[in-house]
């Protein structure tokens, strides 16, 4: 199992003591073009979690490739690239095939911008084409998510990351990617869903706070896993998170986090956690509402 970010949220530049504690460093994700993102107030905070509409501000891949590159070296750097067309995706992916980059994350998700790539199986072809490097499509969360998993299969991938953020809003008016908290269900059911879909190794995210919610992603069908809003509020996040992640896998009998990828499929499987079931400690009031 290896700890990364996930892309957008560290600048290894400016925090390079965080990025230092992670397995590999995934960039913002790099468009064609720079983009200056969404005009400002582009983070919004709820009980759950944080909204942000950031746009995918970027240098775009000259800026990236000429300024911001070469001062990672020393970092296992991911690279998430994003567009606006398949052709978008492919140059990108080219650009970046000479380069000392470790992998390719696709970001095939981004809730904050307005025009939609092409269906998930065509960009990851067209990018499998022109990259010998290692391939992961990142997904939302959606209903279907286990399709777009079998399509980026077929199409080369030789991973997934899952999830992106899910579109939200806050009033007035401040719709957003959410984040946090909120998303760990979420992530749970499409990690399991795509586990069970493809068997591809999974980089799993959505609101990991702790070494507990690592765990349950992995029992879901996480291979590696990232963090993400928690680094906003505790930078000192990846440190305290493999910690608790020994001790909840010791608990659990587990020698080593890769024996418990996907341990949530196995026939035998009951939760890992009882404390999880309605009504239990949780002082939910299901009587009036659940017969028996
Ligand atoms: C401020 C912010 C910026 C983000 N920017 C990107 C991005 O550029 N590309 C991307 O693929 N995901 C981006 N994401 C999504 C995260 O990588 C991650 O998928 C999501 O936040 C779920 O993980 P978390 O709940 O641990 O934050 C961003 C998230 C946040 C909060």
């Amino acid at each position: 199992m290896r700890l990364l970010n996930a892309s957008g949220c560290l600048d290894a530049l400016t925090a390079p003591e965080v990025a230092a504690d992670l397995d590999a460093f995934v960039t913002k994700t790099v468009t064609p073009l720079p983009r200056g993102g969404n005009e400002p107030v582009r983070i919004a905070e709820t009980e759950v979690g944080m909204l942000n509409a950031i746009g995918l501000a970027n240098p775009g891949i000259d800026g990236f490739l000429h300024h911001t590159l070469p001062r990672l070296s020393g970092l296992t750097v991911w690279v998430s690239v994003g567009g606006f067309s398949v052709r978008d995706y492919a140059d990108i992916c080219e650009r970046l095939e000479g380069e000392e980059i470790a992998a390719i994350e696709l970001n095939l998700s981004c809730p904050n911008v307005d025009e939609v790539p092409s269906g998930v199986g065509e960009v990851v072809a067209a990018a499998r084409a022109v990259t010998s490097k290692p391939l992961y499509a990142k997904l939302a969360p959606a209903a279907d998510v286990a399709e777009s998993a079998k399509a980026a299969t077929a199409a080369g991938a030789d991973g997934l990351s899952l999830v992106n953020t899910v579109k939200g809003m806050a009033l007035d008016e401040r719709t957003g990617g959410l984040s946090g908290p909120a998303l760990r269900p979420l992530a749970l059911a499409a990690i399991f869903a795509a586990h069970q879909a493809t068997r591809l190794p999974i980089v799993g995210m959505g609101g990991v706070a702790s070494g507990r919610d690592a765990v349950e992603l992995l029992a879901a069908g996480a291979s590696d896993i990232a963090l993400g809003t928690i680094l906003f509020s505790d930078p000192a996040a990846p440190s305290r998170i493999v910690a608790e992640l020994e001790a909840e896998l010791a608990a659990h009998g587990f020698a080593d986090p890769d024996n418990a990828v996907g341990a949530a499929h196995e026939p035998e499987a009951s939760t890992l956690d009882p404390e999880s079931r309605v009504g239990h400690k949780k002082g939910l009031h299901t009587r009036a509402n659940v017969v028996g």
